[in-house]
């Protein structure tokens, strides 16, 4: 094999890698201290008391699947998408249905 297509199966190896990573779902570790910071401030408090046990996991899917139609989707300050995508991980993760179900507290 030639060098150059060796060089060129080495970039598509790491494209694939990189496209991989940036689909991937979120960390759900992080979206747990993120719903905290970021979510909580009202769930629990002013709004309904919403942790991960409060829906099963098909119910946050289609949650977030439309995510900008969740009613305070528009008060969320300082989320990024990346962001939702690990606050989103944490509540399916942990889903009512999941094989640990959690309540945030
Ligand atoms: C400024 C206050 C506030 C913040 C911050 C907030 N919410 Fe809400 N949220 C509400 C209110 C009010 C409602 C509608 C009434 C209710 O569910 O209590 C609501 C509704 C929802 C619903 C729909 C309720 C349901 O049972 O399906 C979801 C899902 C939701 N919020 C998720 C989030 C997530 C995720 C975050 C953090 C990124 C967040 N909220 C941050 C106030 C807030």
């Amino acid at each position: 094999m030639k060098r150059s297509s060796i060089g060129i199966i080495a970039a598509l190896v790491l494209a694939l890698a990189v496209a991989s990573l940036a689909f991937a779902e979120g960390n759900a570790r992080k979206g747990k201290f993120l719903y905290r910071q970021k979510c909580r401030t009202c769930h629990g408090a002013t709004a309904s008391d919403l942790s991960p046990n409060s829906k099963t996991q098909a119910d946050w899917k289609k949650t977030f699947a439309k995510w900008e139609g969740i009613k305070c989707a528009k008060d969320w300050k300082g989320v990024s998408d990346a962001d939702r995508g690990d606050i989103y991980s944490y509540l399916h993760d942990y889903a009512k249905d999941s094989p640990s179900p959690a309540k945030c507290n």
